[in-house]
């Protein structure tokens, strides 16, 4: 059987988490506002716009022009592409390709659906761009997660039901749109976190193939 395998990019298949708190940070600090790795967690998943409002109201009433924000978000983006510029393949997180190559060799579509708009320039960088047969991006869909969109639209380029798309995901707001799209979410992290996923594992070295084969053959 053929289903459609959807998978986030950020905190799923590599560990840019990092590289967008210390981007953010910068920011942060430019404006006199603390930003913490916890507070780093409320942008899991979330839009660039969503993330500097968020940072913006965790200050004391900073209020900035149109103008600024933009720039802002420019100057972010341009820290955050220096850190991925260095990024290679020993970035991909554990268990990964191993995945990723037992769903290839058994014909399954695979598809990113990510909020990012560096989703490309990311997947080239690591070296596993040739994996995906399409690419749903941050540039591709107007409403960000928990949005189903995006998941949605990944599904019908791989010509599947939303019924037979299975997502994996590691932030709330993702699991909430594979859930409201009506397909099959993995959690990858926390269980207690993603509680609302329909499987949760901490990472992919815990997937086995056993478990994907029950999920195609479902
Ligand atoms: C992902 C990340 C977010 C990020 C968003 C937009 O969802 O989890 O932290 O803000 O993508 O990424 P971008 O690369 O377009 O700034
Ligand atoms: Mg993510």
């Amino acid at each position: 059987k053929t289903k459609a395998f959807i998978f986030d990019l950020d905190g799923v298949i590599v560990d840019t988490a990092k590289y967008h708190f210390l981007a953010w940070q910068k920011v942060a600090n430019s404006l006199g506002i603390n930003f913490t790795h916890e507070d780093n967690e409320l942008l899991k998943g979330v839009s660039r716009v969503r993330s500097l409002e968020i940072i913006l109201g965790l200050g004391e009433n900073v209020e900035i022009t149109e103008e600024k924000k933009n720039e802002l978000l420019i100057k972010k983006n341009e820290d955050y592409l220096v850190y991925i510029d260095k990024m290679d393949d020993s970035e991909i997180l554990p268990g990964v390709m191993k995945v990723l190559d037992f769903l290839k060799a058994n014909n399954q579509p695979i598809i990113l659906g990510s909020a990012s708009k560096n989703a490309r320039p990311i997947l080239e960088k690591v070296n596993i761009l040739h994996y995906f047969d399409d690419i749903v991006d941050g540039n591709d869909v107007t409403n960000a997660k928990p949005d189903p969109e995006v998941f949605l639209v990944g599904a019908k380029k791989a010509n599947q039901s939303a019924e037979n798309s299975i997502v994996f995901e590691d932030s709330v707001a993702g699991i909430e749109a594979a859930n409201i799209a009506g397909m099959t979410s993995i959690g990858i992290g926390e269980a207690s976190v993603l509680n609302e996923a329909k499987y949760n594992f901490n990472n992919f070295t815990e997937i086995t193939e056993d478990f994907l084969n029950e999920l195609i053959n479902k």
